[in-house]
C-alpha cells in the first residue's frame, strides 16, 4: 500500500475546475463589508460568519494599525513563553467580564480552543458525552483525549439522560454541546440540559458559543445569557473569528480552572499567540458591542426580513431563529451548480458538503449580517427567485429531512462530480 496512491488517484477537484464547478478557494480581490469583489466581479456575500460587520468597520481596522505599530505584526512564539502582550491581556480580562466569569484565555484559533481545552480536560478513565451535530473541533478535541467519548442524539435531552444513566455514577463526565449549532442554526435547549446536569454529580459542561457570542443574549453575551443560565455552564466558549472581527478563540470560566488549562494544553502552550492586531480588532469589537446595542438590532432586522423573504419564495429550509438559513438541496452536484448559477447572478453562497453535513444532504449555508442593506437582502431573494424552480429547491418540490442521518455510505469526493446531476 503506497501512502501517497491516494492523492494522485483524487482527480475529483480537477475535474471540477475543469468544468468550471468547482466552488471552493474563491479569492477576495477587496473587501467592501457585505459586499465583495471575486473574480472582478461584485458580488454580495452571503457565507460569511461576520454576523455584526465589523470586519470593515474602521475603528475595528485602525484598532488593529494602531497594535501594529506599537508591536510588530506577529507575536513570534507562545504565550505562554515570548508572545503574549498587553493587549492579549487585556482582552481577556474584558472578554471574561463581559461573560460575567472569573477569567478568560485566548488560544489561536476557535478549533484549537476546542481541542486544548477538551483534550486537556478530559483524561483517561473520565467521560466526554457530547451532541451527534457537534462542532468538528469538539470531535477532534475528543478524539485527542484519553477520555471515553459517548454521543447522545442532537439536542435530544431524554437520550442525554440515558446515556448519563448508563455511565459509572462516581465517574468525572464533561457534556460538551455547541450552543447555536453551525449548520442548522439550531439553539441548544439549555434549560433542560442543566437540569438534567444537575442530577448527575460531577458532571461538567462546556458551551461551544461560536455562534451565540456577539449574536444572541444581552448584547451578544450569547447562549448561557440568552436562557439566563450563564452560572449553570462551567466553561463557556466563543472564536474570535465571526462576530469579532478577528482570528483566534477563547475560554472562560473559574480562575482556577482557566489556570490549569493556561499551563497544561498542549493546544495552547505549542501554538503562537494571535498577532496583536487580531487581539486589538477583537477588543475594539467587543466595546462598539458594549457601546452600541442597536448594531444588534440591525442584525435582527436582517435576519427577520431575509427569514419572511425565504418563506415567501416558498424555499426548503432548516427552520430557525438565527442569521444561519441553510437551503436544502440534497445532490452535491445539484449544490455546486446552484452556488454557480447564484454567483452569476452576483450572489456569493457557498455549498456544505459531506463531511459536514451527511452524504446525500448538501446545503446551501447562508447567513446574514448587520451590515447587510435592504438593497442586498431583495438582490438575494431575487436571485433566489430565479434559480430555485430549476434546482427543485422550493417546499413544494423537495422536503428537509426531519434528521440529519449519515448514511452508512464512505464518502468518495468523486462522488461530487460523477454526480448525475452535473
Ligand atoms: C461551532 C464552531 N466551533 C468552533 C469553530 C472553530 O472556530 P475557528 O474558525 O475560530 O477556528 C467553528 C468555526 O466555524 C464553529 O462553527
Amino acid at each position: 500500500m503506497d501512502l501517497f496512491q491516494k492523492c494522485y488517484d483524487f482527480e475529483a477537484a480537477d475535474m471540477g475546475r475543469a468544468i468550471g464547478v468547482y466552488p471552493f478557494f474563491k479569492s477576495m480581490e477587496h473587501c467592501f463589508g457585505p459586499q465583495a469583489i471575486y473574480n472582478g466581479r461584485r458580488v454580495i456575500v452571503i457565507c460569511s460568519n461576520d454576523y455584526l460587520g465589523l470586519t470593515n468597520d474602521s475603528r475595528v481596522k485602525q484598532a488593529a494599525k494602531q497594535a501594529t505599530d506599537r508591536l510588530g505584526t506577529g507575536c513570534t512564539g507562545s504565550r505562554l513563553l515570548n508572545g503574549n502582550t498587553i493587549i492579549h491581556d487585556q482582552l481577556e480580562r474584558e472578554f471574561a467580564d463581559f461573560l460575567g466569569k472569573e477569567d478568560a484565555l485566548v488560544f489561536s484559533t476557535g478549533f484549537l480552543t476546542n481541542y486544548g481545552v477538551i483534550s486537556c480536560l478530559a483524561e483517561k478513565g473520565s467521560f466526554i458525552i457530547s451532541d451527534t451535530e457537534n462542532h468538528g473541533s469538539i470531535v477532534a478535541g475528543c478524539r485527542g483525549s484519553r477520555a471515553t467519548t459517548v454521543k447522545y442524539h442532537h439536542n435530544d435531552m431524554s437520550d442525554l439522560k440515558k446515556v448519563l444513566g448508563e455511565l459509572p455514577q462516581d465517574s468525572a463526565k464533561l457534556i460538551v454541546t455547541d450552543g447555536v449549532f453551525s449548520m442548522s442554526g439550531d439553539i441548544v435547549d439549555l434549560n433542560e440540559l442543566i437540569t438534567i446536569k444537575k442530577q448527575f454529580p460531577g458532571t461538567y459542561l462546556y458551551l461551544d458559543d461560536a455562534h451565540g457570542i456577539g449574536v444572541l443574549g444581552d448584547q451578544g453575551r450569547g447562549t448561557a445569557n440568552y436562557f439566563g443560565l450563564t452560572e449553570g455552564v462551567d466553561l463557556i466558549m466563543a472564536t474570535l473569528s465571526k462576530s469579532f472581527a478577528s482570528i483566534g478563540g477563547i475560554v472562560t470560566g473559574p480562575r482556577k480552572i482557566i489556570d490549569y488549562i493556561r499551563h497544561h494544553s498542549q493546544g495552547f502552550i505549542l501554538s503562537a499567540a494571535i498577532p496583536p492586531a487580531s487581539a486589538a480588532a477583537a477588543l475594539k469589537a467587543l466595546e462598539i458591542m458594549k457601546t452600541e446595542p442597536q448594531i444588534f438590532d440591525r442584525l435582527w432586522q436582517n435576519t427577520s426580513y431575509i427569514h419572511d423573504g425565504f418563506r415567501r419564495l416558498g424555499l426548503s429550509y432548516i427552520e430557525s431563529k438565527m442569521p444561519i438559513i441553510s437551503i436544502f438541496v440534497g445532490d452535491e452536484g445539484k449544490a455546486v451548480q446552484l452556488v454557480k448559477a447564484l454567483f452569476e447572478r452576483d450572489v456569493f453562497a457557498t455549498p456544505v458538503l459531506y463531511p459536514a453535513v451527511p452524504y446525500g444532504q448538501a446545503v446551501i449555508r447562508t447567513s446574514f449580517t448587520a451590515s447587510h442593506t435592504t438593497e442586498d437582502l431583495d438582490k438575494v431573494l431575487k436571485a433566489f427567485g430565479e434559480v430555485a424552480p430549476e434546482f427543485g429547491i422550493l417546499k413544494s418540490q423537495t422536503e428537509v429531512p426531519k434528521k440529519f442521518v449519515h448514511r452508512a455510505r464512505a464518502w468518495n469526493f468523486d462522488a461530487l462530480f460523477n454526480s448525475k446531476e452535473v
